[in-house]
């Protein structure tokens, strides 16, 4: 660890929003009397020659654009800077078919999921999953361009519209059994090696995401919770990451996604955990361990 106390350390917050969570993790930092600095992405230049984004103990990582977040924190590694979330993290999380893999390569229980590069071969994977079935885009959140399907016909047409007026990343297919899960899913936050808090997304909706209307309530971290999520988020590189979980009616978990940015505006109250200052402890420990300190 090194010597430095949190007055001399220098945190770099990237986000080109500052939204309720920004400015909760803003704050946090101030409490604590670090000194900090927003690095907003829409200004930043690389010198592919020569420096990076300034000088950070670490930098967090909160900007809603994936693009950004992949290729800055590919710089940041080559620069030797050290991220929340790092490179691979981010790499993995920001594309549902590289999560998958990551989690099933762990042996992380996950719902069964097939991936196909043309409509044909995707209705073959869709008919032997059978119906319901679920199609996501591989980037995306906030439930956005979810599909459940239910029936053949209903297949043939999303798989032709995606084809037809999706961009690349749409004919790529992602298929998914419908879980049946019981009116709620699970949104757990790890922070290092620890769950630190987790949360119910109730919905009368298949798509619990609070951004969709989904309701939170406490849920209480389980050791079953607990387990599937240190082993999810040690799956895509660890940091401090966001897991939803679904629970199956033999009460079994899966693991559906891990987010590397995850909104937690409405996880405070419900769950009593001080999320923004869990998450700033955690930057504060890695900017602790930055080599050469
Ligand atoms: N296979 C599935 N079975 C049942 N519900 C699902 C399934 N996949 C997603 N959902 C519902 O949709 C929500 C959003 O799906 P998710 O894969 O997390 O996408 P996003 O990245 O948009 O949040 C989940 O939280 C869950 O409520
Ligand atoms: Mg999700």
């Amino acid at each position: 660890m090194g010597g430095k106390g949190n007055g001399e350390v220098k945190i770099g917050v990237l986000c080109s929003r500052v939204r309720v969570e920004e400015k909760m993790l803003f704050a946090a930092l101030q409490e604590r009397g670090v000194d900090y600095n927003r690095i907003d992405p829409r200004e930043v230049v690389f010198d592919l020659g020569g420096n990076g984004l300034g000088k950070y103990d670490a930098v967090l990582i909160r900007c809603l654009s994936h693009s950004q977040a992949y290729y800055i924190t590919r710089w940041l590694e080559t620069v030797r800077m050290p991220a929340v979330s790092p490179h691979r993290v981010v790499a993995t999380c920001g594309d549902k078919l590289l999560t998958s893999a990551a989690l099933q390569k762990a042996g992380v229980p996950i719902p069964r999921t097939k991936v196909a590069f043309t409509p044909e071969a995707a209705l073959e994977a869709i008919e032997e999953i059978g119906y319901p079935v679920v199609l996501k885009p591989l980037f995306g959140s906030w439930g956005r361009l979810l599909a459940r399907v239910s029936d053949r016909y209903a297949a043939e047409a999303i798989l032709e519209h995606k084809k037809t007026l999706g961009g690349y990343q749409h004919s790529i297919f992602y298929i998914q059994e419908y879980v049946e899960k019981p009116g709620r899913d699970i949104r757990s936050f790890v922070a290092g090696d620890e769950t630190i808090a987790a949360i119910y997304r109730h919905s009368s909706h298949w798509i619990t995401n609070t951004a969709r209307g989904g309701e939170t309530s406490h849920c209480p971290i389980t050791p079953e919770i607990d387990r599937i999520s240190c082993a999810a988020a040690e799956a895509v590189g660890g940091g401090v990451v966001a897991i939803d979980i679904f629970e199956v009616p033999d009460g079994h978990l899966l693991v559906s996604e891990v987010n590397h940015t995850p909104e937690f505006r409405n996880s405070i109250a419900p769950t009593g955990v001080d999320i923004p200052g869990r998450i700033i402890d955690y930057v504060l420990e890695v900017a602790a361990m930055k080599p050469g300190r």
